[in-house]
């Protein structure tokens, strides 16, 4: 369909890369982390250079998120998914409600069904609707997703838990960007592939004190098998530490505190309301245009690091993209391969410029012009 489509020069974005994760990494931090030359790729992750780089971004992350002091950065590797299960082997004590509403926060139903000592329970909204999670009494542990990454819906609202309950919140693709008061979160996680501009890899785990002493009563449970590299008393001691409890990846860890510190330079607030004008311009575009639809219907959702847009049937996007890929001049804007929709995902994460993002609305539009 658009095999003799030719991209004007004026509409191409100075940097091809909108993809939701692994994201758009400033090639600044690349140069930078070349020039720490023979000096810290390559170290041991036991030793002061490396660990230095784990504490600036624990320090960094806690100033960022305005966490109380007697919170825990806890980092080891694994990823979300990781967490997933670790989260449900070493914080669940019986029971989880999860507020379900696209493929990762299901996922993590999932791996907690899975376990047979814990019960899981899924309240869910079909794909492209959102809800927020509620404190709901009977279960010691409340999920939330905080963006889901496969939909591009986010949570609008935290709720309250009382004492012997958990809030927890997958924060993979909203964390930094996504409006989360965290002094109502006990257990914060994300990767760093995301709006923290680094590689993936690695967990990061925002533990209040009610989540790290439950954690850490549960791994005295001798009665309970948890595999080592899920082990939560590990995981909180070497991070305690400034360490991770196996060997990590150095760039990932370099790059994170590059995105952390650039952040925190910024300012949460500022870096929000950045996040909330881009997804305006592209919200209010896809609204203007006959062929174009917001998937997410109410507003209140509508997330404002991924945005999720319904294209014309007439309209093959996946032609567009694969030529644009080819082209190398626009990366990874597919919808969610599961979702199986006639969508561009966009995201919006905060090293994507703003003025970049205009460009793709102008060029998405002069292409689809040539064929419709
Ligand atoms: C919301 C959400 N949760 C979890 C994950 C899984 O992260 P990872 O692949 O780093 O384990 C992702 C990945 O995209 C995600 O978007």
């Amino acid at each position: 369909m658009f095999e003799n489509y030719q991209a004007p020069k004026e509409l191409i974005p100075s940097d091809p890369r909108f993809g939701c994760g692994p994201s758009l990494i400033p090639v600044e931090y690349l140069h930078k982390l070349a020039a720490t030359g023979v000096h810290l790729m390559g170290t041991s992750h036991r030793k002061s250079p490396v660990k230095n780089v784990v504490k600036d971004v624990q320090e960094g992350l806690k100033n960022y998120f305005d966490v109380p002091k007697d919170y825990s950065v806890v980092v080891g590797n694994g990823g979300a998914t990781l967490l997933f299960d670790m989260i449900g082997l070493g914080v669940v004590e019986k029971s989880s409600l999860h507020f379900t509403c696209g493929e990762f926060s299901e996922k993590w139903y999932k791996a907690h069904k899975l376990i047979p000592w814990i019960k899981a329970t899924q309240n869910c909204v079909l794909p492209g609707e959102g809800l927020n999670p509620q404190m709901t009494h009977g279960h010691d542990m409340i999920c939330g997703t905080l963006n889901e990454t496969s939909t591009g819906v986010m949570i609008s609202k935290l709720p309250t838990v009382t004492n012997d309950t958990l809030l927890a919140i997958d924060a993979t693709s909203g964390a930094g960007q996504v409006p989360c008061d965290l002094s109502k979160v006990d257990l914060f996680f994300f990767s760093p592939q995301k709006v923290f501009a680094s590689e993936g890899g690695l967990f990061v785990a925002i533990m209040s004190p009610k989540a790290r002493d439950r954690a850490l009563k549960i791994a005295q449970d001798k009665g309970r098998y948890v595999p080592d590299i899920m082990n939560w008393a590990q995981a909180i001691d070497n991070s305690d530490k400034n360490q991770t409890y196996n060997t990590p990846a150095i760039a990932t860890l370099f790059f994170l505190r590059e995105q952390v510190a650039r952040m925190n330079q910024i300012g949460r607030k500022a870096v929000e309301a950045d996040g909330n004008k881009k997804a305006e311009l592209i919200y209010q575009w896809a609204e203007s245009r006959p062929y174009l639809k917001p998937y997410v219907k109410d507003p209140q959702y509508r997330s404002n690091v991924v945005a999720t847009i319904d294209v014309d049937d007439k309209v093959d996007t996946m032609a567009l993209i694969a030529l644009w890929e080819k082209q190398k001049i626009v990366y990874g804007i597919d919808a969610y391969r599961k979702l199986g929709r006639n969508q561009f995902r966009i995201s919006m994460f905060h090293n994507i410029r703003f003025e970049d993002l205009e460009s793709l609305t102008k060029l998405i539009d002069h292409a689809i012009k040539t064929v419709l």
